[in-house]
């Protein structure tokens, strides 16, 4: 199937899962890194302080995605590095950083797509009481302002949150990802204030030039493992898929957000300003039954008929092209890019220096052929960003997973390309 004129081949990271330096030029410290440095809360207590090294040897990724010839490199803007409390003052070596890198990109022919979120929370502003707190929302409109204000001349696309789902889900309801709280449906707030934030950030963002604005969900279809279990599958795709896409495209909250104290009557028009895109991140689908006990409608089940990744994800690629066939029905959706889909298995360098990955290939190539199937069928998808460029930090679960098309040697910070590099890269010239 013929892609739409234009299409953007890419790859994708996240700042704490690659740039390390976590204490250098002036980066103050963030959820994730007091999380990590807590011991117990990942595995073999990994932190992203060193990671990839990224922060320093930048020059040399650029040079991979050259390699593969993407068009577009979907980062994250650390925001502890560019207001290291949260608040106030600009760190002006921290922007520089980010600047360095989006010149960088340009002059490689790679356009960069900036998320301004992947779940580095300030830890300032953590202690204030974090997403659970409606002013985070508005430090976070100012924070976006300050990075369009040094990049937007240079930076076309930019991705406000990722995944708040996770945020709210991981981080604040079960406890498992940074901060570590666990508030089960107390969580709920965390929802609406990201949103919120995400709101205020779009205009912040147009106001200082932003031209593409939007941001990217995580969704997993819901299967009921029986017909008696459809209570169970609704539940979750209103908490996990709906709660974060609904009221950005539909203007309201599905009905498990009840009247919510914490929801003033002005902020669905906020959370609901026009986007220019919507980003899907997908992994698996997720299969659930009604719940024995317990505060939550559901208990997720485990899908054992497929093969799975390194994460012990089930490999679905038809559940890829359902999902975008159910947005693209549910909603009046704006454009779409898959900003992620990719994963994890256990690779080893061989004894000829290299990386045989072929279930990773064959995994891409699976997903990409559903995302075909869907531009097909009339659904305007514009782009497709795998995860990852590198292997990285994978947040508990530290740096077991390899996500990545570039193997990292953590003792010696080297890049081995793997096979599928290069089979993405013939993939890219190829299209
Ligand atoms: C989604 C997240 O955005 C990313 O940070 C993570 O590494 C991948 N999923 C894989 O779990």
């Amino acid at each position: 199937m013929g892609l739409p004129q234009g299409f953007r081949w890419g790859v994708a990271t996240a700042a704490y899962q690659i740039e390390g330096a976590a204490d250098e030029d002036g980066r103050g410290p963030s959820t994730w890194d007091t999380f990590a440095r807590t011991p117990g809360r990942t595995r073999d207590g990994h932190t992203g302080d060193v990671a990839c090294d990224h922060y320093h040897r930048w020059p040399e990724d650029v040079a991979l995605m050259a390699g593969l010839g993407v068009d577009s490199y979907r980062f994250s803007i650390a925001w502890p590095r560019v207001q290291p409390r949260g608040s106030g003052p600009v760190n002006p070596k921290g922007l520089d950083f980010y600047d360095r890198l989006v010149d960088g990109l340009l002059a490689a022919g790679i356009a960069p797509a900036a998320t301004l979120y992947h779940w580095d929370l300030p830890q300032p502003l953590e202690d204030a009481g974090g997403w659970m707190e409606r002013d985070t929302a508005y430090r976070f409109a100012e924070f976006s302002y300050l990075a369009a204000e040094r990049l937007a001349d240079r930076v076309d696309m930019w991705i406000t949150l990722n995944e708040p789902v996770v945020v709210m889900a991981y981080g604040y309801a079960f406890g498992v990802y940074a901060p570590g709280r666990t508030l089960m449906l107390d969580a709920l707030p965390t929802a609406h204030h990201q949103l919120l934030g995400h709101g205020l950030a779009v205009t912040a963002l147009r106001g200082r030039g932003a031209r593409e604005v939007g941001l990217t969900n995580h969704y997993s279809p819901a299967w009921a493992a029986s017909p008696a279990d459809r209570p169970a599958a609704d539940a979750f795709d209103a908490f996990m898929n709906r709660l974060f896409t609904d009221p950005v495209l539909l203007g309201r909250y599905p009905d498990i957000m009840g009247e919510a104290p914490f929801v003033r009557p002005e902020d669905l028009a906020v959370i609901a300003s026009p986007i220019d895109f919507l980003g899907v991140n997908y992994y698996q689908p997720t299969r659930l039954k009604n719940p024995t006990e317990g505060p939550l409608p559901f208990d997720i089940v485990d899908i054992s008929e497929y093969p799975v990744t390194g994460m012990g994800w089930p490999i679905v690629p038809d559940a890829f092209l359902s999902l975008l066939r159910t947005l693209d029905s549910r909603y009046d959706l704006p454009p779409l890019y898959i900003t992620e889909n990719g994963c994890s298995f256990p690779d080893e360098i061989g004894p000829d220096g290299a990386v045989d990955d072929s279930s990773r290939i064959a995994f891409l190539d699976a997903h990409i052929n559903a995302m075909r199937k869907a531009i097909g069928e009339g659904i305007d998808i514009r782009g497709y960003y795998t995860w990852s460029l590198l292997d990285n930090f994978e947040w508990s679960e530290g740096y077991h997973p390899r996500f990545g098309l570039v193997h990292v040697d953590y003792e010696t910070q080297k890049r081995t390309p793997k096979k599928s590099y290069d089979w993405y890269r013939d993939l890219i010239a190829a299209s």
